[in-house]
């Protein structure tokens, strides 16, 4: 899987021209079915680019940002499942790190909202990833464990197989800076055992793991090599069709 999390950027006529300039870059370049491709534009911009990939019957998968776990209510500013699963979304970010640094998102909305994305039907991909000073002081692992254990509690064996983990090193966001692949392998092992000790070993061979952090076609490949990694969540290349569909064939290359 390569999904695209566009962030705060695009307005809704700029994302509909960028999923239409990702598409014409994609037919030419990508056997459909080898790899899953999923774009995160902003709320404002789902219901232009669900139009785009209905009308123009793109194979391509279409994510929120975020959502809210609640089914409605007095929640101001708020979405919810059933708003998105109309406009034909089929995927949803949970606990991005701007989320849980800027929204105050928490390991336990984190898991309420993995939980109402599965009820409705849709895929979470729920997002972990330490601090350079978590990482200095040589806690990752148990770091990236915990935040696993509790945002993917009380799931299914048969959800948890479904579901998409997003390695996303903090300092590597948006930075340029990047583990190593072999680094980056060493945590999505670690996510890939988390996932095997809580459902089984189905759920641990099935659960897709994306690494995310300053991806660019120049380093894709590498990631895209390490046996437990299955993908890549792309913010700043994603944002250019050029930039992401050469991400995206790095990953049928695998
Ligand atoms: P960059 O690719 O811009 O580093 O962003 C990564 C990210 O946060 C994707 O969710």
């Amino acid at each position: 899987m390569v999904a695209g999390n566009w962030k705060m950027y695009t307005t809704s006529g700029e994302g509909a021209v960028l999923v239409q300039d990702i598409a014409e870059e994609l037919e030419r370049e990508l056997d459909d079915d080898a790899i899953d491709v999923v774009v995160c534009p902003p709320f404002t911009g789902i219901k232009a680019v669900s139009t785009v990939i209905e009308l123009d019957h793109l194979n391509m998968g279409l994510g929120a940002q975020d959502m809210f776990w609640e089914a409605e209510g007095a929640f101001t500013g708020a979405v919810s499942a059933r708003m998105l699963t109309e406009l034909r979304c089929t995927h949803v970010i949970v606990g991005h790190s701007e989320r849980r640094e800027f929204f105050g998102e928490t390991d336990e909305t984190v898991n309420k909202k993995v939980r109402a994305v599965f009820a409705a039907g849709m895929t979470p991909i729920m997002c972990c990833g330490e601090t350079l000073a978590t990482r200095d002081a040589l806690e990752t692992d148990s770091f990236i464990r915990a935040q696993v254990m509790a945002g993917a509690a009380g799931l299914s064996a048969e959800e948890a197989a479904r579901l998409v983990i997003a390695y996303e090193p903090i300092w590597a966001i948006g930075s340029g800076r990047t583990p190593t692949p072999e680094s980056a392998n060493d945590v999505t092992r670690a996510i890939r055992a988390t996932i095997g000790a809580m459902y089984g070993p189905p759920a641990a061979m099935q659960v897709r793991v994306l690494y995310g952090g300053s991806v660019k076609p120049e380093n894709a490949s590498m990631f895209f090599s390490e046996p437990d990694i299955d993908g890549a969540l792309v913010g700043g290349a994603a944002l250019k069709a050029d930039s992401f569909s050469a991400i995206a064939k790095a990953a049928c290359g695998k």
